[in-house]
């Protein structure tokens, strides 16, 4: 039965509350241990915590990426067409997009199975977009990029029909995982609850995605349930942090949105996207020059999940 877009969010609602529900378990039993020491033990100098160990973390989530069939957890999208994209993400991304040339590159970070892609090379992709068609011609050169193979039939069969750099198809590596001199540069660079959302270092990935764009080239992504750049919104699910967070020296929170402002040679708009429950920021990060600076993040908690629970703290 063909899914609606409807039932990709009722998923990530349930996934999402699953994942909040185990993290008030872990917070409940953390706390009960902590309070029973505090009992027992007399006033001894507290030692520095141990630097978190996420390794058990990480394997839960490199389970989630090679699950296959009906291992694939209900939360973990991937299939979004274009029109999601569209939808997902900042105003300007359709436009960008119609308007790249073959001379132009345009890299999906986190494609899944690359379904937004195959969207743009359909024949109605060009209906749609009446306005550029001549420019566009045979359509830009295409990059999806995956941790795990999820390429389709349909997916081969449009490749196979194409020059070998219009539709690749790079996985079984992550984003840091690739140099400048393999990758090269792109004029786009999109992100839909893929690396973005799931990456472990989220700093060493904005360095890396700004490396990977030519100047004046933009990237489009997209975060579920953060604070907003006004710090005037409550985490989506009572009692449950923002999935993605980031605090200062002092403990106190600062949104993505303002992190991604501090970063150098580049042009950053956030947008709070409308009708999305949990709701949903997109960022449009526009390379202006390249001496690029990323304010670099360490993180301190992390959760697997679809997409996993992550909080980073901002070095000074
Ligand atoms: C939930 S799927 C999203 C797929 C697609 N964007 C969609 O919306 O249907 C997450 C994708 O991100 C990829 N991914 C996660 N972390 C990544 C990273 N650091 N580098 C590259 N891909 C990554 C996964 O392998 C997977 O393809």
């Amino acid at each position: 039965m063909t899914k609606t877009f409807f039932d990709y969010l009722n998923r990530a609602v349930m996934a999402a509350m699953a994942n909040r529900l185990r993290n008030a378990i872990v917070v409940l039993s953390i706390q009960s241990v902590f309070a029973g020491a505090a009992l027992a033990q007399a006033p001894v100098p507290v030692p520095k915590p141990a630097a978190p160990d996420f390794k058990s973390e990480w394997s839960k989530q490199e389970n989630i990426y090679r699950s296959e069939g009906d291992k694939v957890p209900s939360g973990y999208t991937i299939d979004r067409s274009l029109s999601d994209y569209v939808r997902a993400l900042a105003a300007g991304f359709d436009s960008k997009l119609a308007a790249l040339t073959p001379a132009d590159r345009w890299l999906d970070i986190g494609a899944g199975r690359g379904q937004a892609i195959l969207d743009y090379f359909a024949p109605e992709y060009d209906i749609t977009y009446p306005e550029g068609r001549a420019q566009r011609g045979i359509k830009a050169q295409t990059v999806a990029m995956s941790i795990e193979d999820r390429r389709t039939v349909e997916w081969r069969l449009i490749a196979a029909n194409k020059s070998a750099n219009r539709l690749q198809y790079w996985f079984n590596r992550r984003l840091r995982d690739y140099t400048l001199q393999e990758s090269g540069q792109f004029q786009l660079i999109t992100d839909v609850i893929g690396g973005f959302s799931y990456s472990t270092d989220l700093s060493f990935f904005m360095e890396k995605v700004i490396s990977m764009l030519a100047t004046g080239g933009i990237f489009y992504s997209v975060l579920q349930d953060v604070r907003s750049e006004a710090g005037t919104n409550e985490p989506y699910y009572e009692k449950a942090p923002f999935l993605t967070e980031i605090v200062n020296q002092k403990n106190e929170q600062l949104s993505v949105c303002s992190w991604l402002k501090r970063i150098t040679c580049v042009e950053v708009i956030c947008e709070s996207k409308k009708g999305w429950r949990p709701p949903v920021q997109a960022y449009q990060v526009q390379k202006l020059c390249s001496d690029v600076k990323v304010p670099a993040l360490t993180p301190v908690h992390f959760e697997s999940g679809t997409p996993p629970e992550r909080r980073y703290q901002l070095q000074d």
